[in-house]
């Protein structure tokens, strides 16, 4: 299998961390692959590597300076960040790290990546302690919330005599990570791969101004969405009511009820790849009232909603080659949730406990436990995009093998 990754276009940022220095073996390695790179150096990291190592490296000249471009009407944070395919910061400081969090600029580093649209990838490297600190690890969550991909920390001996998380990856682990990173984009590319993603609760009127829904905000299944769009998947995310906005790169489809969930299911199809994250409300009155109810009338009763899964699973002409369902358990959960897998045919059950207050419905973070065929793979607690970026990936790999 082929994973070179020649001719792509590289922004390496060196942050001030002991660490710079593997950089220098990194920027060897890539240009091993025959990568092209331009290096940024931060005020810091020029304390700890010099730009004449980097320039002899990477055959190119080193930029460090926001007012330093050679023509001044070219601008190099905006040049370079148009250059790239890809912005690789390694190291990243704890500094930086916040600083790229709350969108400060005020050095060529953060305001590249501020002005760019491309894909970062953190590589941090700091002291155990220092990587463990609440705010290093609020201000990780966010970035990963906005979509960028990190290598390590590793955990080992530190340059400070300390044992623990916060080593940076080798040169050959993040080789290896952009090897798989542009491998992966391009059998998607090369796929012309399509999915649908259902997410969010519905909502069953009962009469005109009463209706029944649930808690569900719609984070994981948008997350999920987001996460297989920049992957390159061409993806449909169709909505139950939710307050979130749309991912980019997604087509939308807002939809209330089931009836009308299902509808929008069926005319996405043909697909790759369905991934049923909603939150489908089970029953829906027998029957709607034009009126409204008067308070006396408690005569109400229920059917069974569409099962979209099942539809989906269970059909013939068009079934996606992949039918991944979500299953929101508050008990046994593993058991009943391989039932449901067996019930609806889907290929993967993704199980999560939505009795823990601290994860599931309407939280910013989720643990869940994937059950494909009889092999359980548990995702411990994180936020929804870093859990919904494992899902995507695994899905990927599905379609590479
Ligand atoms: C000897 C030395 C080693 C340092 N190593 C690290 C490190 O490994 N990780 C880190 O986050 N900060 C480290 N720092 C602190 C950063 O250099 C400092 O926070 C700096 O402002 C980072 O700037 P930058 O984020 O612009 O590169 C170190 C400082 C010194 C003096």
């Amino acid at each position: 299998m082929d994973k070179s990754f020649s001719n792509k276009k590289i922004i390496l940022i060196i942050g001030g961390g002991i660490a710079a220095y593997k950089s220098l073996d990194l920027i060897r390695l890539l240009k091993k692959q025959d990568c092209k790179i331009k290096v940024v150096l931060t005020g810091s990291g020029k304390k700890f590597v010099t730009p004449l190592s980097i320039s002899s490296l990477s055959q190119n000249k080193v930029y460090h300076d926001i007012f330093d471009s050679e023509k001044e009407a070219e601008m190099d944070h905006i040049s370079l960040s148009r250059w790239c395919d890809i912005i690789l910061f390694a190291p990243i400081t704890a500094n930086s790290i916040e600083k790229l969090a709350t969108g400060r600029a005020d050095d060529l580093a953060s305001i590249l990546i501020l002005a760019s649209n491309k894909q970062v990838i953190l590589v941090p490297a700091m002291n155990v302690r220092m990587w463990h600190h609440k705010s290093t690890q609020s201000n990780m969550d966010k970035l990963l919330d906005f979509g960028y991909l990190s290598v390590g920390p590793s955990i080992g001996e530190m340059a400070c005599g300390e044992y623990g998380e916060g080593k940076m990856s080798s040169p050959e682990q993040i080789c290896e990570f952009l090897k798989n990173y542009f491998y992966e984009r391009n059998i998607v590319k090369n796929k012309n791969l399509k999915a649908l993603v259902t997410a969010g609760p519905t909502k069953e009127y009962i009469d005109p101004v009463r209706f029944m829904t649930n808690n569900s905000s719609g984070k994981q299944g948008y997350e999920i969405a987001s996460s297989l769009a920049k992957y390159g998947v061409k993806t449909t995310l169709i909505s139950g009511p939710s307050k979130l906005k749309k991912p980019k790169n997604v087509n939308i489809v807002r939809v209330e009820s089931a009836d009308q969930m299902y509808a929008a299911a069926k005319k996405t199809l043909p697909v790759d790849i369905a991934v049923c994250v909603a939150a489908i409300t089970d029953f829906k009155p027998e029957k709607y009232e034009t009126e409204k109810i008067k308070k006396d009338n408690l005569n109400l009763n229920f059917k069974r909603n569409i099962d979209i899964l099942e539809f989906l699973s269970k059909n013939n002409s068009q079934r996606p080659k992949l039918v991944v369902g979500f299953a929101a358990e508050t008990n046994d959960i593993i058991k009943f949730a391989k039932q449901k897998k067996s019930n609806k045919y889907c290929d993967w059950i993704v199980a999560n406990d939505v009795s823990n207050p601290e994860i599931g419905f309407n939280s910013e973070y989720n643990a869940v436990s994937i059950i494909d065929n009889d092999k359980v793979e548990k995702i411990g607690k994180n936020l929804k995009s870093y859990i919904a970026n494992k899902i995507a990936r695994k899905i990927i790999n599905n379609f590479i093998q």
